[in-house]
């Protein structure tokens, strides 16, 4: 099908819950995607923090490939062993002993608000079910996950939401503490905040944020959707900060591109889920698991991935910081691994429109002023050189 009848057909029948770019993108390998028209991109954004070893790795490919040859789908009524596979590698590399598969970023993060509701009611009776998150905080689109989202934007329209939330500012261990009352269960965090302008808290924030929970005897969550899957230049963020949660989620780059949720905790708190308290038709599906296993062990493989992502990371950040000496509409440059903002004095949309024009996918979060890099974590010093000098020239210009 021609493009603009592409573009045309999806306006007229999809709803229009996304501002889409008039491109459409057909194809991918590595760090590349090329369009329907024939045009070359090179993609930093990688679906947005998900195509974290780039576009149809062949280890991925070829997993799903065999899978799918395979079986496909089987209920969660029987045992499937790519599942279990996938779960004992998530369980020998992380904090966590048990995990539960969903498809998504807002489903584990629902599954994590049931589970530390079910742990406080059978723990410390009914009236203990608040949950604390950030301002800023962005932990999806479904009801619990948008109320838990501390970003009133996402929310408009919506209520009533789910009663047990509260919000306090991000990286203020006081705020926090003033926040925590009988009715307490859990506190939920995205290590560094993604979809609110790419922020990091002190170094010692969540090691204290830990010992709060801890004194008060409350579950400590952590979003690790965007963060996790060695985004970071480590596994999991949590493991940059000397501490452990007591819950987890995982999507976005679980799967390297399918579709794929998590949620991981701790036996203690894991042993109130029972047959019945959750599940999920798709979760865990073998062909989600199979291209999971793939990206985990590839990950994992060597340490190469790891070590390249915090090599490579080092020196799109050294590049960033050379640019903001000379314009000063660069206020900041924050990152850590492959997951890198760069704060601007002006709305960031013309430079990522220009990006595209000129063959580089990027986006803006934050409000608007954050340009976001999270791409695939085996981009070479090469393309971070055509996207820096692209935005030198576009920082240049009134655009
Ligand atoms: C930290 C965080 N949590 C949750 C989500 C929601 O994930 P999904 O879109 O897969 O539901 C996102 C998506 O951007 C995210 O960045």
């Amino acid at each position: 099908m021609e493009p603009r009848k592409i573009i045309e057909d999806s306006e007229h029948y999809l709803m229009h819950t996304y501002n889409r770019f008039p491109v459409v993108l057909r194809k991918g390998r590595g760090m590349k995607v090329w369009g329907a028209d024939g045009k070359e991109y090179l993609d930093f954004l990688g679906g947005i923090a998900v195509n974290v070893l780039g576009h149809c790795h062949p280890k991925v490919v070829i997993a799903i490939q065999k899978q799918a040859q395979r079986i496909i789908h089987v209920s969660n009524f029987y045992h499937i062993e790519p599942q279990i596979k996938l779960a004992r590698l998530l369980v020998m590399n992380s904090f966590a002993d048990k995990v539960f598969f969903c498809n998504s970023g807002a489903e584990a993060n629902e599954a994590a608000i049931k589970l530390a509701r079910k742990y406080s009611r059978e723990h410390y009776g009914s009236e203990r079910y608040e949950i604390i998150t950030a301002l800023k905080s962005f932990h999806g689109r479904t009801l619990a996950a948008l109320t838990a989202t501390g970003q009133e934007k996402f929310q408009q329209g919506f209520e009533p939401l789910v009663p047990g939330f509260k919000h306090v500012p991000f990286n203020d261990i006081r705020a926090l503490e003033s926040a925590i009352t009988g009715k307490t269960c859990a506190v939920l965090l995205e290590p560094i905040q993604g979809e609110g302008g790419v922020i990091f808290p002190s170094d010692d924030y969540l090691a204290r944020v830990r010992e709060l929970c801890d004194r008060h005897s409350l579950l400590l969550m952590l979003d690790e959707v965007q963060t996790g899957m060695g985004r970071t230049g480590k596994l999991f963020a949590y493991e940059h900060y000397n501490m452990t949660p007591d819950i987890m989620t995982l999507a976005k780059g679980l799967g390297g591109g399918f579709p794929i949720g998590a949620l991981l905790a701790t036996d203690k708190v894991a042993a109130v889920f029972k047959p019945g308290s959750h599940a999920s038709t798709f979760g865990g599906n073998p062909l989600a698991c199979a291209a999971a296993i793939a990206t985990l062990e590839t990950i994992l493989e060597d340490g190469f991935v790891l070590e390249h992502c915090n090599r490579i990371g080092a020196y799109f950040r050294e590049r960033l910081t050379q640019l903001k000496e000379y314009h000063d509409q660069i206020v900041d440059i924050r990152g850590k691994g492959l997951f890198i903002g760069m704060e601007i004095t002006r709305d960031g949309m013309p430079i990522v429109n220009a990006c595209l024009e000129r063959g580089v996918l990027i986006n803006c979060t934050g409000g608007g002023n954050v340009l976001r890099f999270v791409p695939p974590l085996i981009v070479e010093e090469k393309e971070i050189d055509v996207l820096v000098e692209l935005l030198e020239e576009l920082l240049g210009r009134s655009l």
